[in-house]
């Protein structure tokens, strides 16, 4: 499938997907529709999930300029959708993973306690593989205030202050071509208090851009070239 032909076919799931349906147990689907974007690498070639290294930090953003994701390739499969719970009680399914062994997944980086977020000097959020004297490993670790998070379910919150999980970026992936793109945001954004917090920060970082949608495509870095200096715990 052409790149033209899976984004078009990304907008329509995610169209399909923007809808707010019942789904079983109760729980609510909350995906939220954004421009489709494809994963490209830092020339523009499309990101081959197969080639993703396991249990390594990508970073990406979307859906705007300033928000960054993570996109990991987990060394099992992911759960499949889970039943998570946003602060203030409301319920939605995570989107499970996609590509070889349903193992590729992506989350928004901002982390649910205080808002931390990889910057390109600092980033205290990551993907934590092994354990430490802090976390168990094989976890999103927030170690400004110990937040952790199960990437293979959703991003729930496992220990720490966090009121609720991260939220799950949707991916759509192309098994022709092994692409990934992703297409919407499920659970609790958190963009708002985000542009909120740092609007002063984001205003001299992107001059007035960092609100703009990412379209199109939306490169895929490992967080040891996006960032100097990964704070570990
Ligand atoms: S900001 Fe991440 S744990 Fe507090």
């Amino acid at each position: 499938m052409k790149r033209r032909e899976f984004l078009g076919a990304c907008g329509v799931m995610a169209g399909a997907a923007g809808l707010t349906c019942p789904s079983g147990a109760g729980a609510q689907v909350e995906t939220r529709r954004y421009p489709p974007a494809l994963l490209v690498d830092i020339h523009g070639v499309p990101i081959q999930a197969a080639k993703l290294a396991a249990e390594t930090n990508y970073v990406f953003q979307y859906p705007f300029a300033a928000t960054p994701c993570f996109l990991l390739r987990l060394a099992k499969p992911s759960a499949g959708p889970a039943t998570l719970r946003r602060e203030g009680g409301g319920r939605y399914q995570s989107p499970g993973g996609v590509g070889p062994g349903r193992a590729v997944v992506a989350f928004s980086a901002i982390c649910a306690h205080k808002l931390a977020y990889p910057t390109r000097e600092v980033s205290f959020i990551r993907y934590q593989r092994d354990r430490s004297s802090t976390s168990a490993g094989s976890v999103i670790h927030c170690c400004a205030d110990h937040s952790v998070y199960d990437p293979v379910e959703g991003a729930r919150v496992v220990s720490g202050p966090a009121p609720q999980p991260l939220a799950a970026i949707v991916l759509e992936h192309d098994p022709a071509t092994d692409r990934l793109a992703a297409t919407g945001t499920v659970g609790a954004e958190q963009f708002e208090p985000f542009f909120a917090k740092y609007e002063m920060k984001l205003a001299l970082e992107y001059g007035g851009r960092g609100r703009r949608p990412v379209e199109g495509t939306t490169v895929v870095r490992e967080l040891a070239q996006y960032c100097r200096n990964t704070i570990q715990c």
